[in-house]
C-alpha cells in the first residue's frame, strides 16, 4: 500500500454517553442550582430587565422536585441551548461555557431515571400563543415541542426548568462540621444562605428578586423573599479601594475591592465564620461569587489562625467575557492555568496588604490590664516593652512592667491556666530587675486559673531570697480578680 487513504471518522457523540460524561463536577446541590439561577440572571442582564426568579422545592419520599421559573424574555435559540458547549447563544458574560443548564441537569440525574423539562416562551411564542417544551431524556436531535398556551410560564414570556433531584443529591450542601443527617427544611435553609451569599452584590443592587419556596412532605409550605444579601459584619470598618479600571490581559475590567477584619458570624452555617475555610480572599465576577477562602494561592502561604478574621472581597466587572478571568466549567472556582487569573492574583498582592495577624487573646488581655493599671493612682510607667536584665544585655521583656510610687510590679500573663514553668519565667524577670538595681514590689503571675502545683511552687519560691538577700514577692492573680473581661466578639 503506497498511498494514504482518508476516511471521515464517525465521532458524533452518543447523546446519552455525552450527558453522563459531563455530570458530576459540582461539589453540592447548591452549586448546581446556581447554574439555573445564573441563566435567568444572564437573561435579565442582557435585556436590561429587573426580573423575578422563583425557586420551588417540593419534598417527596426519596426525591425533591425542583422548579426554577423566571419572567425573562425566554430562550431564543433552543437548538443551541441544548447543544453541549455551544457558545453562540451566550447572552451575557454569565453564559461562559455553554454548559451550565446541561451540566446541572446531567449532574442531578443523567441515568435511566432522568426527569426534567424546559419550558420557555419568547415574544414570538407569545404572539402565537404557544410555548416550547423539551424533556428528558437527553439525546442528540431530541424533539422540541411547540405546545399551545403558556404551560407553567406565568408571565407573558419566561422560562421554567423543572428537575427531579434524588434525595441523596439534594442533601449534599451541609457544613463540614455537621455529622447528623440533614433534614429537608435544614437543607432548604442552607440553600437560602448559599444563594444570599453567591448573589450578594446583585441582591444589594436590587438587580432581580428571588422568591424561595420549600414544600415539605406534609404539604407545609415555607416561602421567603431572598432580599437581604449575605454580607460580612466588619469589626472596625473596612478599607475600600476606589473602583480600579485595569486590564488583566483580555480587555478592560473594573475591580471593586474592600478588605478588613470581620466579626465571627454565629448565625451563618458556611460563610464569614472567621475560620480557615471561610476567610481570605473572595472573588466575584459581575457580582456572582466564584471562589472564596483563597489565601495560599495569592499570598503563598496558608492562613495563620490569627488571620482567620481577614476577608478581602474582590468583584471584577466587565461585559466582555474575554476580559474576565476564566472559571472552571462548573463555575465553582477560577482556572489556575489562566494568565488572567495569575494577573488578578498579582493585582491583589500589589493592592491588598497581607492579612494582618489579629491580636491574640493573651495580647488583648494584657492590653486591657495595661489600660487598667495606667489609670491607677500613683502609677508612673506601664510598659510591655521594658527590657530587663539589661546588665547582661539579655533584652528580655516581661508581659507587663508597671512602676509606681510604691515600686515595680512585674506580670507574667497566661490566657488560660498557669503552669509551674510560668513562675520560673517570672522569676527570671524578677532576678533581671534586681540585677538592674530596681527593687521589685511584687511579681504577679496572672492567668485564668492556677493549679495547686503552681500554688505549692509559689509558696516554695516565696521562702527563698533574691541575690540582694531580700525575700521574693511572688503573687498569683486571675483575670476575674483583676476585673478583666474580653469583649464578646473576641471569643
Ligand atoms: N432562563 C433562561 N432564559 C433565557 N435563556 C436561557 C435560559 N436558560 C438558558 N438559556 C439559554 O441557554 C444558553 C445555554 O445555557 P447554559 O447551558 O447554562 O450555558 P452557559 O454555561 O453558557 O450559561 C444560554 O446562553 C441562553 O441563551
Ligand atoms: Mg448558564
Amino acid at each position: 500500500m503506497k498511498e494514504i487513504i482518508t476516511r471521515k471518522s464517525r465521532n458524533i457523540p452518543d447523546g446519552k454517553e455525552l450527558f453522563e460524561g459531563i455530570s458530576g463536577n459540582f461539589k453540592d446541590f447548591g452549586q448546581t442550582l446556581c447554574e439555573l439561577t445564573d441563566n435567568a440572571i444572564s437573561n435579565f442582564r442582557a435585556h436590561n430587565i429587573r426580573g423575578f426568579i422563583e425557586i420551588m422545592l417540593v419534598e417527596h419520599d426519596d426525591y425533591v422536585d425542583v422548579t426554577v421559573r423566571d419572567n425573562g424574555t425566554g430562550i431564543e435559540n433552543m437548538d443551541a441551548t441544548l447543544t453541549i458547549a455551544a457558545r453562540s447563544c451566550a447572552e451575557s458574560a454569565l453564559n461562559e461555557h455553554g454548559m451550565g443548564l446541561k451540566h446541572a441537569l446531567a449532574s442531578i440525574n443523567a441515568g435511566a431515571d432522568q426527569h426534567w423539562s424546559i419550558q420557555t416562551r419568547t415574544a414570538e411564542d407569545a404572539a402565537h400563543d404557544r410555548h416550547q417544551r423539551v424533556e428528558s431524556p437527553y439525546s442528540i436531535g431530541m424533539p422540541v415541542y411547540l405546545v399551545p398556551g403558556s404551560g407553567d410560564i406565568v408571565d407573558d414570556t419566561g422560562t421554567v426548568v423543572q428537575v427531579r433531584c434524588p434525595m441523596h443529591k439534594f442533601l449534599t450542601l451541609k457544613p463540614a462540621s455537621q455529622k447528623d443527617d440533614l433534614s429537608f427544611a435544614q437543607a432548604a435553609s442552607y440553600l437560602c444562605e448559599m444563594l444570599r451569599y453567591t448573589y450578594a452584590n446583585l441582591l444589594r443592587d436590587e438587580v432581580f428578586s428571588i422568591l424561595f419556596t420549600a414544600v415539605d412532605k406534609t404539604g407545609t409550605s415555607d416561602d421567603a423573599w431572598l432580599a437581604e444579601p449575605l454580607e460580612p459584619i466588619w469589626r472596625n470598618g473596612y478599607t475600600e479601594l476606589p473602583p480600579v479600571e485595569t486590564d488583566l490581559g483580555g480587555g478592560a475590567v473594573t475591580i471593586f475591592c474592600r478588605y478588613g477584619s470581620i466579626r465571627r458570624s454565629k448565625k451563618n452555617a458556611f460563610y464569614y465564620k472567621a475560620n480557615m475555610a471561610s476567610s481570605g480572599a473572595e472573588i466575584r465576577i459581575n457580582g456572582r461569587v466564584i471562589q472564596h477562602g483563597l489565601h495560599s494561592e495569592i499570598w503563598g502561604k496558608a492562613l495563620h489562625p490569627n488571620q482567620n478574621r481577614f476577608i478581602a472581597q474582590i468583584d471584577i466587572l466587565s461585559d466582555q467575557s474575554a476580559a474576565l478571568p476564566d472559571t472552571k466549567s462548573a463555575k465553582n472556582g477560577l482556572r489556575e492555568d489562566d494568565a488572567k487569573v495569575a494577573a488578578l492574583f498579582s493585582w491583589i498582592r500589589a493592592n491588598v496588604p497581607e492579612p494582618v495577624k489579629d491580636e491574640g487573646r493573651e495580647q488583648m488581655l494584657v492590653r486591657l490590664l495595661a489600660e487598667k493599671k495606667a489609670a491607677e493612682a500613683g502609677v508612673l510607667r506601664v510598659s510591655t516593652e521594658k527590657n530587663l536584665y539589661q546588665c547582661l544585655k539579655l533584652q528580655i521583656k516581661s508581659d507587663l512592667f508597671v512602676s509606681s510610687t510604691e515600686g515595680v510590679t512585674l506580670f507574667e500573663a497566661k490566657a488560660g491556666g498557669s503552669k509551674a514553668e510560668d513562675l520560673y519565667q517570672l522569676r527570671m524577670y524578677h532576678d533581671g530587675c534586681i540585677a538592674d538595681d530596681m527593687e521589685v514590689r511584687e511579681a504577679v503571675l496572672i492567668a485564668r486559673r492556677h493549679p495547686d502545683t503552681v500554688r505549692a511552687l509559689l509558696a516554695e519560691l516565696n521562702r527563698q531570697k533574691d541575690k540582694k538577700g531580700r525575700p521574693y514577692h511572688f503573687a498569683l492573680s486571675t483575670w476575674d480578680e483583676e476585673g478583666i473581661v474580653l469583649p464578646p466578639d473576641a471569643a
